[in-house]
């Protein structure tokens, strides 16, 4: 990848800024034999909590207009048989390794946060405070500055790796908890997460989902994330990675314009599970034509 799609962090900088979004690239490990995945960006892997996870009841998703619902559930196969079993094969395929965390409290948030410090091969953590699958907690924390606050400083205390908090665009006021996060030594915002939806299944009379609601991604998410990042970045001066909905260049540089330092994209690596690479291959191309760094154009859009 060219220097000029260098995308600086704080302590960390990614060789290019197209990053899988949590929850849709599983744990990389899954795309290696078609996707050369060393060259992404990052992979932000499946939220991963203290104890294995088998999620919620099916169906998990379903398809809408403009993107798609979930309630996964945060399925996953726990810290231990993550580090046992998947680093080892990501710190041989070389993949940039952003571990996504989920707890229902902060003692766990803690404890994951401690044990993926000593973990070798992980580029940053990123907490997933917003999600809105699971019946007992997770997305309490990231509706209010205030909660997200305490567990971010909580963690920020126990780790050396580079914080990332998720945000949700189901908080009150978003720049309050993106304040909040920052002032307790988050190194990074990443946002959005998904936000609660929907689907009757009219022949049934029932909602789709078992869990009924789902989380809504894909491109119906864009402009409320662009939105919600263009205000952010207004209010605070650590670096945000934007997604929700991107599916193109064009989408992408929606949100580095808006003032997004790195992207992430999710739902539609399901359609094209290459299409991080073919985003950095086309924004090195657009960049070219232009004689410009991916830095010359974060925020431009900005007043
Ligand atoms: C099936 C599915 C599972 C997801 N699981 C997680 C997760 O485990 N942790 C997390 O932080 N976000 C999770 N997300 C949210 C995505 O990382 C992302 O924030 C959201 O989908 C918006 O981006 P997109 O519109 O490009 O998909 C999940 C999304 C989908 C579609």
């Amino acid at each position: 990848m060219s220097a000029r799609l260098k995308a600086p962090l704080g302590a960390l900088t990614l060789d290019n800024p197209f990053v899988n979004a949590s929850g849709t690239y599983g744990y990389a490990v899954e795309y290696a034999d078609f996707v050369d995945v060393a060259r992404l960006g990052g992979v932000s892997v499946k939220g991963i909590s203290l104890e294995p996870r088998p999620g919620n009841a099916p169906p998990r998703t379903a398809e809408t207009a403009a993107g798609m619902l979930n309630s996964i559930g945060l399925a996953n196969i726990g810290i231990e048989a993550f580090v046992r079993d998947t680093m080892p094969r990501l710190r041989e395929l070389g993949v940039t390794v952003i571990a996504n965390t989920f707890a229902t409290s902060i003692e766990d948030f803690v404890e994951l946060a401690k044990r993926f410090d000593d973990v070798e091969g992980i580029a940053a953590l990123e907490l997933n405070i917003s999600c809105p699958n699971v019946h007992a907690g997770g997305m309490h924390f990231g509706v209010s500055g205030e909660a997200a606050g305490e567990v971010t400083s909580a963690v920020r205390e126990v780790t050396s790796l580079p914080l990332m908090v998720k945000l949700s665009p189901e908080a009150g006021d978003i720049c309050e908890v993106a304040r909040a996060v920052e002032a307790a030594g988050a190194d990074v915002i990443t946002m959005i997460n998904t936000i609660r939806g929907m689907v009757i299944d009219v022949d049934r009379r029932r909602p789709m989902l078992g869990q009924k609601m789902g989380g809504m991604s894909g491109p119906a998410l864009k402009p409320l994330a662009v939105r919600m990042l263009y205000e952010v970045y207004q209010q605070v001066s650590i670096p945000i990675i934007g997604m929700g909905g991107i599916g193109s260049l064009r989408d992408s540089l929606e949100f580095f314009m808006a003032g997004a330092a790195a992207v992430q994209v999710g739902t539609a690596n399901y359609a094209e599970p290459g299409i991080s690479l073919r985003l950095a291959d086309e924004l090195d191309a657009w960049l070219a034509e232009r004689d410009l760094a991916l830095t010359d154009i974060i925020g431009v859009a900005q007043d």
